[in-house]
């Protein structure tokens, strides 16, 4: 689109090109605006299904910081809950499973554990009278919320758990939940009321779970040796090689903090990200940083290293302080690399949860950041996740120069697609998706980039033919974003969600 500011950075850009043409012989900015990039997903930034045997080494690997459990007494049959949501004694009176039966784990490490119910109060012990009881009212954890779950040798199904005054806890009469249990242990049968079926309701596997997972002697060495391994320099000459020519790369916002983030979180991906514009300066690569967990979880998901579903980023101005000094220090650092052409200010933070009016206010002041370092670095502003109106950030973006509008676009993850034919999914990119991207390419707007897509989808039993109809249907969409997209992802032991196995089983060609 012709763009008049964008025209006039582009002409600043043309110029400073030249001066570096005559000095040093090198043109920046020379993908204007083509970017075929790739993104380099679960490297820095731990996601377990694109590597599922990052998790294999943790001990109780199913207990994991945010795993819901629910705990079914062998007594009455019945699932413990959190009555009203929290906030009151726990019974053991239910049976069916809402989310008031669920207990999300905070790991303190193998064995010993919180549990926080629906309304994010921590079960604890309290005396009550001549019981003590098992509540679920703290806010924060502390001794008394803290239990040890011990399980049935060779039967992991099974558990006790143990309270912080050493009894075990047990379903009584009327099923009332105290901890107090004085009974032998040593059995595990079928009318033992501190015996619990405990099942596991959905796992998160993302940084946080792998990190406190593994815990501060283990972790470490394992994350290193991940950084390492899983993308190596040989993966930027395949890029390079294969007709791409930029790399997103998600990162936490921990990075910051290097050689020592907080705990869980372990030292040493800055130094792998050094090492990824090193050799995307040696293959000739442009590098767009993607701030992808922020400070708290911006969306809830193991992908922005949530402990446990919740969503805290933007709710003080402390989470939004806190990423815009992230982004100080990226752009900082990199600023003289130049292979460094984009930043991304935070990956989909999640609607309605992340307003409108919090992620402008981050927006503008993270802008402000970069700006303070380079006039020419391109400014990513990823699209709420969940929003309805994809042109929602143009205002603000019309605003500040050099600024691109990040839209994610997946034919997955929706009741919608379900039941959709290989022709209806195409359809369905031809038309939808390329209306959307239409929407936000606006005269004098931003720039536009599909910062994520990729060649799976809920259809079953597509055959090579299809999916690579599938890709090259998108290509032709993603065509109109005007700087370009990234495939998601580099490596994925999910076949169709790595375009390492995609190029090399000939379903892609660039
Ligand atoms: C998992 O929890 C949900 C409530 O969030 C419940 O509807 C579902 O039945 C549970 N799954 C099992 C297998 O119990
Ligand atoms: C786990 O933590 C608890 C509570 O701090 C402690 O009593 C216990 O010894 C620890 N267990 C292991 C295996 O480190
Ligand atoms: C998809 O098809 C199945 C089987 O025909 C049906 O049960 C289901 O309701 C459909 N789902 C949607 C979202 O249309
Ligand atoms: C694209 O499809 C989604 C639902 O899948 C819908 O909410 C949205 O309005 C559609 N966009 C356009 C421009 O038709």
């Amino acid at each position: 689109m012709a763009i008049f500011s964008q025209k006039k950075q582009l002409l600043v850009w043309i110029f400073s090109s030249c001066l570096l043409c005559l000095t040093s012989g090198k043109v920046s900015h020379e993908y204007d605006f083509g970017i075929k990039a790739v993104n380099l997903g679960g490297w820095l930034v731990t996601e377990g299904w694109i590597k599922p045997s990052l998790f294999d080494g943790i001990v109780n690997n199913d207990f994991l910081d945010g795993n819901p459990l629910q705990f079914k007494s062998v007594t009455n049959g019945k699932y413990l809950s959190a009555k009203s949501g929290g906030g009151t004694p726990l019974a053991a009176d239910q049976t069916i499973v809402s989310d008031r039966e669920l207990f999300r784990l905070w790991r303190i490490n193998d064995t010993t554990f919180n549990f926080r119910v629906f309304n994010d109060r921590f079960v604890g012990i309290e005396n009550a009278g001549k019981q003590t009881q098992v509540v679920a009212v703290s806010k924060t954890p502390a001794k008394f919320e803290t239990f040890e779950i011990v399980r049935k040798p060779g039967d992991s199904s099974l558990v006790r758990i143990k309270a912080a005054n050493g009894f075990f806890i047990q379903v009584n009469e009327e099923n009332v939940v105290t901890a107090d249990y004085a009974g032998y242990t040593s059995r595990w049968k079928k009318d033992d009321p501190s015996v619990f079926i405990v099942t596991i309701n959905g796992t998160a596997h993302g940084e946080y779970q792998v990190t406190n997972g593994y815990g501060p002697e283990k972790a470490p060495k394992v994350m290193r040796e991940h950084w390492n391994t899983f993308i190596v320099e040989d993966d930027f000459k395949f890029i390079a090689d294969n007709g791409l020519n930029a790399v997103r790369i998600p990162v936490g916002w921990w990075i910051a903090s290097d050689p020592t983030p907080p705990l869980p979180y372990v030292g040493g991906s800055l130094k792998a990200l050094d090492n990824a514009f090193l050799w995307s300066q040696k293959y000739g690569l442009k590098v767009i940083i993607d701030l992808h967990a922020a400070p708290g979880s911006q969306n809830g998901y193991e992908h922005s290293s949530s402990r446990d579903g919740s969503l805290e980023w933007g709710k003080t101005d402390e989470t939004l302080q806190k990423s815009v000094a992230v982004i100080d220090f990226l752009t900082a650092r990199y600023v003289k690399n130049p292979s460094f052409y984009a930043i991304e200010l935070i990956n989909e933070p999640r609607a309605p949860m992340v307003s409108l009016e919090t992620l402008i206010k981050y927006y503008k002041a993270g802008y402000k950041a970069v700006r303070k370092h380079s006039s020419k670095v391109y400014v990513m502003l990823s699209n709420r996740l969940g929003a309805t109106d994809p042109t929602e950030l143009v205002p603000l973006a019309r605003g500040l120069k050099g600024s691109v509008i990040d839209y994610h676009s997946y034919v997955l993850f929706s009741a919608d697609f379900k039941n959709m034919t290989v022709p209806q999914i195409l359809d369905f990119i031809r038309t939808n998706r390329s209306a959307e991207l239409n929407l936000i390419n606006k005269a004098n707007g931003p720039l536009t980039f599909v910062g994520e897509w990729t060649a799976e989808w809920e259809y079953k039993g597509g055959t090579k033919k299809d999916y690579m109809r599938f890709v090259k249907t998108q290509l032709k969409v993603y065509k109109q974003a005007t700087m370009g997209w990234a495939y998601w992802t580099l490596k994925n032991v999910n076949n169709h969600w790595s375009l390492e196995w995609m190029i090399k089983n000939g379903y892609i060609k660039l």
